[in-house]
């Protein structure tokens, strides 16, 4: 396989400044070499699911991200823990990529890292996005998980990962995951 890798970014934040973003911010500089990051926008443009608007057709935007995906050589979450689960607008533009076919996670290599004030950083998002992954036919790569806890202590006010030890784990993460696209894709 090449050594040029595209993983497309599904960030579970809209908050300008929110760690998550942050944290996805980060991951270029923490990438092996090769491996670069294009963080899909717009996922909170999409209307509710509605089956009724699926039959008039999907709308354009969950077409692209669909195709941004399909195209990606893996996907990363980066995403908060709402109420021990997964923010409402990432859920349902999951639900709708559910419906494309070829189904775009299909066999797609998934990274997912979550963080949080708390400290738990994120896990039982984490477990409950997995779930929803096994619908979408998804390959999560298992280990080493990435939960940034007490979020606070670990960037600073302007938004940058401070944290060393975070920094070098996220680091030894995507080493990981290039390692684990290798492996999977065809
Ligand atoms: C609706 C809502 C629900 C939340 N639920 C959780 C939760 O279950 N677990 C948790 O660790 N933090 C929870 N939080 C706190 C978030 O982790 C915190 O707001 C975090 O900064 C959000 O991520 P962001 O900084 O990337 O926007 C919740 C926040 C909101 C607004």
């Amino acid at each position: 396989m090449n050594s040029r890798k595209t993983i497309a970014v599904l960030c579970g934040s809209l908050r300008k400044d929110s760690y998550n973003r942050a944290l996805a911010r980060t991951l270029p500089a923490l990438a092996p070499e090769g491996m670069e990051f294009d963080v899909l926008e717009g996922l909170d443009e999409l209307p509710h699911y509605n089956a009724d608007i699926q039959a008039e057709g999907f709308p354009p935007k969950v077409d692209e991200l669909a195709a941004a995906i399909a195209a990606a050589d893996g996907v990363a979450f980066v995403s908060p823990e709402y109420n021990y689960s997964i923010p409402g607008f990432l859920k349902n533009a999951l639900d709708w990529l559910s419906r494309v076919q070829p189904a775009p996670f299909a066999g797609k290599p998934v990274l997912i890292q979550s963080a949080s004030p708390g400290i738990f950083g994120g896990a039982r998002m984490q477990y409950h996005l997995r779930q929803v992954l096994v619908f979408l036919d998804a390959l999560p790569m298992n280990r080493p998980e990435v939960m940034v806890g007490t979020a606070m202590q670990k960037f600073s006010d302007d938004g940058k990962l401070t944290d060393e030890p975070t920094r070098k784990f996220i680091a030894e993460q995507l080493k990981a995951f290039s390692a684990f696209i290798e492996r999977v894709s065809p």
